[in-house]
């Protein structure tokens, strides 16, 4: 059996049974073979649960809660915006999420798995294999290529020497910027070296890409592109989660969650707003 169906349907479906889920095909009981870069997934209902999370940072004698007491589920292939106002603690969550900052207490659970038990090498892990992180300010090291970046991230997550040129050139390929492999950041447009930055993203094949304001920096048309290349990753079946500010950039994704002074001020109920 393999049928294509909307994302919004992925929770219902593994509610009853369980369902892999390759290059944004459902597939039955069994996991399927490996595929170059969709790995099966198991859908679940609950992916990523947080808990409780609190982060507080403390600066001489002022104490900053920026993360303040966050309960969350997100679902596997999911995708979620998170949008408030500067200073309202998304990039400090997403941080969170992505294994580059601890909690002050609180749990983050990925797939079961509570992100702090592995101590730093369990969060290095998650960093090089679990998640994608795709910055405002697209974070490529100005002195590589734009495949030697890749490659760097590829060469960090265990990859053969010999293996990490193809692999960062079918990479770049996917985001269509092959053609611009040996150029440095320097030589690309935004939008060009935002694709750089997810094509490094996805080099160790996570399933979740974290991305705070990918489109910020960016002219519309560019910043629909990268758009759109975030929504066919979610299609092939990766959970996103994308903070913006830009309400039609948040008016894509299935859930909106709304953050305030460090808080879920309220969210749109999960997949209600299915993508097309
Ligand atoms: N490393 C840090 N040290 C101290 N305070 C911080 C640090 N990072 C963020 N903050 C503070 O935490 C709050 C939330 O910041 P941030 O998560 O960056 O918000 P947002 O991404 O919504 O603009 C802000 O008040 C910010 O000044
Ligand atoms: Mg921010």
């Amino acid at each position: 059996m393999s049928i294509v169906l909307s994302p919004s349907l992925y929770p219902a479906i593994a509610s009853f049974h369980p369902v892999y889920l390759v290059c944004g095909r459902l597939l039955g009981d069994d996991p399927p073979e490996n595929a170059d870069f969709c790995p099966p997934i198991r859908l679940s209902m609950s992916f990523i649960e947080i808990r409780n999370l609190k982060k507080i940072y403390r600066k001489s004698a002022v104490n900053v809660s920026a993360v303040n007491d966050v309960s969350l589920d997100i679902h596997r292939g999911e995708f979620v915006a998170i949008v408030g106002k500067s200073g309202s603690g998304k990039s400090t969550l997403l941080n969170l999420l992505g294994g580059l900052d601890t909690p002050t207490s609180g749990i983050i659970r990925v797939d079961g798995t509570d992100l702090a038990a592995g101590g730093r090498e369990g969060r290095v892990r998650h960093r090089r294999h679990r998640v994608g992180m795709v910055f405002q300010t697209f974070q490529l090291i100005t002195g590589l290529t734009a495949i030697e970046n890749v490659e760097l991230a590829l060469a960090f997550g265990g990859v053969n020497r010999k293996d990490r040129k193809r692999i960062a050139l079918a990479l770049l390929e996917q985001v269509g910027l092959a053609d611009r492999a040996d150029h440095r950041p320097t030589e690309l447009s935004g939008g060009e070296a935002q694709r750089v930055a997810i094509a490094r993203a996805l080099a160790n094949n996570p399933d979740i890409i974290l991305a705070d304001e990918p489109t910020g920096n960016l002219d519309t048309q560019n910043g629909e592109a990268i758009l759109a290349l975030l929504q066919r990753l979610h299609v092939q079946g990766r959970t996103i989660i994308m903070i913006t500010h830009d309400p039609d950039m948040a008016a894509v994704a299935q859930r909106i969650i709304r953050i305030q002074d460090g808080r879920v001020l309220d969210e749109t109920p999960s997949f209600q707003n299915p993508q097309v």
